[in-house]
């Protein structure tokens, strides 16, 4: 199960993107916006990563203008990894080598053909498992424990 939200900027993106997981049958919580409103991109980047880091969804995808917000804001949460993608090279690594649970990308910065690749990319590529990866996912996870509250 994925999770989805995005802000007032990314409502058309959000719903092709859904569109695209329909067609895969690919399952997931649309945690809004689904208004065109101007709204406040935290709002929804918490919702996604709390869905995410409790466990209820598997991965998520966060959208707003450029991705800078929704990524900043979903990786205050811990145990989140929000990859901001621009490109599917960046998609396949933040997967690979980052085990990225969360990704977020910009819908006034990528074209909707690229942006619909870098989601099939993130769904389906799994973490490489590989021992300097893990290393390196357990450092940043012993800088959440020293610096979260
Ligand atoms: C909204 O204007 C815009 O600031 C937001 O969508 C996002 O790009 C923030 O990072």
């Amino acid at each position: 199960m994925l999770a989805i939200g995005g802000d007032h900027a990314a409502t058309h993106y959000k719903e092709c993107i859904k569109s695209h997981l329909d067609a895969r049958k690919i399952e997931y919580v649309d945690f809004g916006t689904n208004e065109t409103a101007s709204c406040d991109y935290p709002d929804f980047a918490l919702k996604v990563a709390e869905a995410v880091a409790s466990g209820k969804c598997e991965k998520g995808i966060l959208i707003c203008g450029t991705g800078i917000g929704m990524s900043i804001a979903a990786n205050k949460v811990k145990g989140i990894r929000c990859a901001h993608c621009t490109d599917t090279f960046s998609a396949k690594a933040c997967r690979e080598h980052n085990d990225a649970n969360v990704l977020a990308l910009g819908e006034r910065i990528t074209g909707m053909g690229t942006a619909l690749d870098i989601v099939d990319v993130f769904v389906d590529t799994p973490f490489s498992n590989d021992e300097r990866h893990i290393r390196r996912i357990e450092k940043m996870s012993a800088i959440e424990d020293r610096y979260f509250k």
